[in-house]
């Protein structure tokens, strides 16, 4: 009995703390069409399931009491068929079928990704671990942030360099394969302003579980400011600061090998071409690096640049061995490249 008191008490425990919150990544709080239409479903089907719950587990316990074996009991009865509960039987689980296959496949072809009417078009491309993002329409690429208007459908067309990941951002909608040499897409109308978290759900490697992403829903006067930010050119090179200015420079050197040097790799526009790595032209607007594994400050970007490998296993980016004056610079050029 003590056992069991035991037992049940920490079942309730581990209940209690699970209905704590908050809940960044969860899907039962939807806030996009795209989030909600699949949060329905579930729950239509979620009671469908109760109630088969309840008839099963009751009749297996009333059988299991009521039959169970005592001293001296004759052997029990054996019985044949029963029409009526066979066609019972029958009939009952295919109605509760189809009661849930129709909402399903309506759900299936209301989230297949058809772009609606207007809907902002992003090119999304999984790496080996982080995220790009093209704007045609707007002649914008970014980096693992991505930014949305609020109430405006949004199109992603998803693909992949490298291997298969999954692009998830849970309260906005289900997650999708991204596939090199296909596109998978994904349209949602998000109908809250907010940061809504996110991660590749397709294990891709080493670092799959620091391939995270965040959505930003932006009301229509901070993404039209956005927009503009994005779209200024950087700050030009005789304008900065001192400490930015050898970040420039040490940014421009072609290290030995040349695979280590962060215009091999990087964009920023009017400075370099890179295309393996992130686009850095705005990386300053951004408020995390390396694909939300660190936070975009002065000690987050200076624990990047050390070290990358040691911040995501298997990185691209590898140990360039900058000093740490050569740290200290970079750290104050890309924070301005905002
Ligand atoms: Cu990309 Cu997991």
């Amino acid at each position: 009995m003590r056992t069991l008191t035991a037992l049940a008490l920490g079942a309730l425990m581990l209940g209690a703390v699970a209905c704590g919150g908050p809940y960044p990544q969860s899907t039962l709080d939807p806030a996009a069409d795209f989030g909600s239409h699949i949060d329905e479903l579930f729950r239509w089907i979620f009671w469908f399931a109760v109630g088969v719950f309840v008839v099963v587990e009751s009749l297996l316990l009333f059988v299991v009491v009521r039959y169970r074996a005592r001293p001296g009991a004759p052997e029990p009865e054996r019985v044949h068929g029963n029409t009526l509960l066979e066609i019972g039987w029958t009939l009952v689980p295919a109605v509760i079928l189809i009661l849930i296959a129709a909402p399903t496949m309506q759900t299936i072809f209301r989230t297949d990704g058809t772009p609606p009417e207007g809907a902002l078009e992003v090119d999304v491309i999984g790496h080996q671990w982080w995220w790009e993002y093209n704007y045609p329409e707007l002649g914008i690429t970014t980096a693992n942030e991505l930014h949305v208007p609020q109430g405006r459908p949004v199109s992603l067309r998803l693909t992949s360099r490298d291997v298969i990941h999954s692009f998830w951002a849970p309260r906005l909608g289900g997650k999708r394969d991204v596939i090199a040499g296909r596109t998978n897409r994904i349209s949602f109308t998000a109908d809250s302003a907010g940061v809504f978290l996110g991660q590749c759900a397709e294990f891709c490697g080493e670092s799959h579980a620091k391939m995270g992403l965040r959505v930003f829903v932006d009301d229509s006067v901070t993404f039209t400011q956005w927009v503009a930010g994005q779209r200024a050119a950087p700050p030009s090179a005789d304008t900065l600061p001192d400490l930015a200015r050898r970040g420039w420079e040490a940014f421009r050197l072609i290290r030995d090998p040349a695979s280590n040097s962060c215009i091999a790799c990087h964009t920023v526009q009017g400075v370099s071409g890179g295309v393996l790595g992130p686009n850095l032209t705005h990386m300053g607007s951004r408020s995390t690096v390396a694909a939300g594994a660190l936070p975009n400050t002065a000690e987050g970007l200076a624990r990047w640049l050390r070290d990358p490998p040691a911040e995501k296993p298997g990185s691209k980016m590898p140990r360039i061995g900058l000093t740490e004056d050569e740290i200290a610079a970079l750290v104050a050029y890309l924070q301005l490249l905002r």
